[in-house]
């Protein structure tokens, strides 16, 4: 058999018996229902014709044999010479195959994969054309569904800002890119495509292997899911709520990946600011309650020192004039008040003291403060004042500010044991209808005392503003500073807010109500003039042979504060100003063993004849033939008294 033996099967189809082996093939080609297999001659018309052919074209044998091929084609193409062509490549090449639209008899188009054969025989040579054409309009219409598909998917996908989608090959390398992508991470398409997906890590996941495990999770459960900080091309950082999933090929292997993240920042910083909030309204509501507590234990115990106080001198006259119970007495007396100076602190933080608000500069309050400061601070310490010249005045209670400032100042010296610059300043801050730090809206001004000390842990920051906190040891401090200063800003209507990192110092900021600027010039300057001794920082030499009575003195001196020197006999205390210089002033006991206080005084002055001197004394104790200048401070004295003494002597 050969292909010569096609040409000479019968046309109407009928097959002969017994069976030829032509009619055998006509059979089987007849048979084939989803191919048209019929034949052309050298011109290209249709010699034959078989059942697919009629299924696939519409026309019968009869109406289609004898005529030329070309009408299977499209108007657009006859014009254009197909058919003709077609026949030519056949004949030249041997084969002629392609894919395109044919007309049915009914008109209807059809996707027609067509091969053209050429027909030769050993005996009579080239003598027409085999033509198989097969209907892929299915295949065809499938595969544009599959296009549109893609088409819209990919429009999808580009039109999509908030998400970024892309893909990832198998490797992690970057394969597609959208706007949303582009819009969150950074990088244009261009940029990024063939970089791996890495390069959104932070540097800390990136080492740590994220990346890969994302891709592995993935592989293995088929689903990564996360939430974590990512980085944008700028280098700035947001969270990201990230998927990925693997991208399988019909044989089952992972070919890529496709990942989708979404830019949660908003909604994880929304989320930090609310816990913020409620950590802040717990701080307050805590720091009310253990005010409360400690306003109502102050208030009670003030009464209490008060009838102790008033018995004590009630004592002090009905009993015999005995040195020895009278220092009792004295003791007693010292005692109670240093409860009265607590308690007084403790009100204070309770926000129920007496406050004589009146209208401050606070330039003025704070420069006529800081001279006498720097001197009892010593060089180590330097104090800058920084304002501006038309900071607006403040409503407060000038000897209760200088308080707070005092302590502030103090605790930043302590927060630096080497030294280091304190930088006190004031800024003018209008707070708008949305609030700060639960202030009303209106202006402040915002006086701030910053050293760059070794700051405090969050644990010890949420603690500061306590009443009894204090890392600073037994006896060195009564953990009341900032209790007290928090107390009276609010008492003022501002707000204490106080920022600090362990190792990288801290600011304390009081936010006062400003006042409107007066047609006159300030009265301030005035009541920094009044400014009581006992706000200025003294180095003080303390004397006093009666333990109790020296840590006494101490205390109250650093209540006000100062920082005393003790020393428990005058001959202790000569030595100690010996080799501190930077001792101010002494105050000493006069009944001592050995050496009296009169007597240390004699002997301060002969190494230093302008030293300041303060002498307590009880009743009687004192010689009469003293000729020298010195200020008497009869015990028991109050810590007001004593503050009164500071500043007789130093004045
Ligand atoms: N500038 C600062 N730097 C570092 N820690 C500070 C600073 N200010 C305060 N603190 C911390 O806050 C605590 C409480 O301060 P506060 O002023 O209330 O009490 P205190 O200074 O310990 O005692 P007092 O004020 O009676 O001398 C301090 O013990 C310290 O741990
Ligand atoms: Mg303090």
């Amino acid at each position: 058999m050969n292909a010569g033996t096609i040409a000479n099967m019968d046309e109407t189809g009928c097959a002969e018996t017994p069976l030829t082996e032509d009619g055998r093939y006509r059979l089987l080609v007849d048979a084939i229902t989803d191919h048209a297999i019929y034949m052309l001659d050298l011109d290209g018309r249709v010699t034959n014709w078989n059942t697919g052919a009629q299924r696939l074209k519409g026309y019968r044998a009869d109406e289609i044999v004898g005529r030329h091929f070309s009408s299977f084609y499209t108007d657009e193409d006859r014009a254009a010479g197909l058919p003709r062509r077609a026949l030519e490549i056949a004949a030249s090449t041997g084969k002629f195959e392609q894919e395109g639209w044919r007309v049915r008899k009914d008109g209807e188009r059809f996707w027609a994969h067509v091969t053209i054969l050429p027909i030769v025989t050993p005996e009579s040579g080239h003598i027409g054309y085999a033509k198989l054409t097969r209907d892929l309009t299915e295949r065809q219409r499938a595969e544009a569904d599959l296009m549109r598909q893609d088409q819209q998917f990919r429009l999808l996908v580009q039109s999509v800002t908030d998400y970024a989608i892309y893909m990832l090959d198998a490797d992690g390398l970057v394969s597609s890119w959208n706007p949303g992508a582009a819009r969150i991470k950074g990088y244009s398409e261009q940029e990024i495509i063939g970089r791996h997906f890495e390069t959104f890590y932070t540097e800390e996941d990136r080492l740590a292997g994220a990346p890969a495990r994302a891709l592995e999770t993935a592989r293995r459960e088929g689903r990564f899911l996360g939430e974590g900080w990512r980085v944008r091309r700028d280098g700035s950082h947001f969270r990201a709520n990230v998927v990925i999933d693997p991208i399988h090929a019909s044989d089952g292997q992972i070919i890529g990946f496709a990942k989708i993240t979404r830019d949660v920042t908003e909604r994880v910083e929304a989320q930090i600011a609310l816990e913020q909030a409620h950590e802040q309204l717990f701080q307050a509501q805590k720091l009310d309650a253990i005010g409360r507590l400690t306003g109502g234990i102050a208030h009670d115990f003030n009464n209490l020192l008060m009838a102790i106080l008033s018995s004590l001198e009630l004592l002090r006259k009905r009993l015999p004039d005995d040195p020895h119970v009278q220092r009792l007495l004295d003791n007693a007396v010292m005692g109670a008040d240093r409860g009265v100076g607590l308690t007084q602190r403790m009100l204070a933080f309770a926000r129920r003291q007496h406050l004589k608000p009146v209208r401050v500069a606070v330039p003025a309050l704070v420069h006529g403060m800081t001279d006498l400061l720097q001197r009892s601070l010593g060089p180590a310490w330097p104090i800058e004042a920084r304002f501006p010249l038309d900071l607006c005045n403040v409503k407060a209670d000038a000897n209760q500010l200088e308080m707070a400032l005092l302590n502030l100042i103090v605790n930043a010296r302590d927060a630096m044991p080497d030294g280091g610059v304190i930088t006190v300043s004031g800024r003018d801050r209008v707070v708008g209808a949305e609030g700060l730090h639960g202030l009303p809206a209106g202006p402040y001004v915002v006086l701030s005392v910053s050293d760059p000390g070794t700051g405090m842990d969050a644990e010890t920051l949420s603690r500061a503003t306590e009443p009894f906190f204090t890392t600073k040891g037994v006896g060195k401090g009564t953990g009341l500073g900032l209790s007290m200063i928090h107390g009276l800003i609010e008492q003022l209507g501002g707000k204490f807010v106080l920022q600090s990192s362990l190792g990288e110092g801290t600011t304390a900021e009081l936010w006062l109500p400003a006042m409107p600027a007066p047609d006159a010039p300030a009265k301030a300057t005035a009541t920094a003039a009044n400014v009581p001794a006992a706000a200025r920082p003294l180095n003080v030499l303390v004397v006093d042979d009666d333990a109790l009575v020296l840590i006494n003195s101490a205390a109250l001196l650093e209540d006000l504060g100062h920082v005393p020197l003790e020393a428990a006999s005058a001959e202790a205390g000569l030595t100690l100003l010996h080799s501190h210089p930077e001792i101010d002033l002494i105050m000493t006991d006069q009944a001592m063993p050995n050496v009296t206080g009169v007597e240390l005084i004699v002997a301060a002055r002969a190494e230093r004849p302008d030293i300041p001197a303060i002498l307590a004394t009880g009743y009687g104790e004192l010689p009469d033939d003293i000729d020298f200048k010195f200020f008497k401070l009869q015990k028991p004295f109050s810590q007001i008294d004593l503050a009164r003494a500071l500043s007789a002597v130093i004045a």
